[in-house]
């Protein structure tokens, strides 16, 4: 009997090392949109809404991923109604980096200098609507 309980102790053991081994890596995106969640709290929630009812001092940023610039209901600055701009990980990451340089004369003047945080703001953003 103690022949087959011992290697089946030791499979266990060793099945349990691999799935630890392996959590890191599964929950970093997960961290890091807990991450994200936190620092639009922080950074971002006072001007904008996430809720689909309309902006605060900024417009709503529901499903803002893919949408053009200056195109929900808002009273925008002529500069972004005028932007070309469609948001995608790329383009809210320079703007959030720098929002007056991207786009002059945007009323949005706070910016994010550490990339990692623009990162987890952006897949927050992108994450659900
Ligand atoms: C102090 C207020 C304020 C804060 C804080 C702020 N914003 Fe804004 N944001 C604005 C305003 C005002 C506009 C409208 C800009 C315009 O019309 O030129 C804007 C516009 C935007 C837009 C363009 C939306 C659209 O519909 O085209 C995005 C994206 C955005 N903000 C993201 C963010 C993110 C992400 C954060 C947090 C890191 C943030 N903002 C923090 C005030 C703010």
């Amino acid at each position: 009997m103690k022949r087959l309980i011992l290697p089946a102790i030791a499979l266990c053991l060793t099945a349990g090392m691999a799935s630890q081994m392996s959590v890191p890596v599964q929950a970093a995106p997960q961290a890091d949109a807990a991450r994200g969640a936190t620092l639009f709290q922080q950074r971002c929630a006072m001007c904008h809404t996430r809720n689909g009812k309309g902006g605060k001092i900024g417009p709503d940023l529901t499903a803002v991923m893919g949408r053009k610039a200056g195109s929900a209901t808002y009273a925008y600055s002529s500069a972004m109604k005028a932007s070309k701009t469609v948001w995608n990980a790329a383009t809210l990451d320079k703007y959030i980096a720098a929002p007056t340089k991207m786009i002059p004369g945007t009323k949005m003047v706070i910016s994010v200098t550490k990339p990692e945080d623009r990162a987890a703001i952006v897949r927050y953003l992108g994450a659900g609507k």
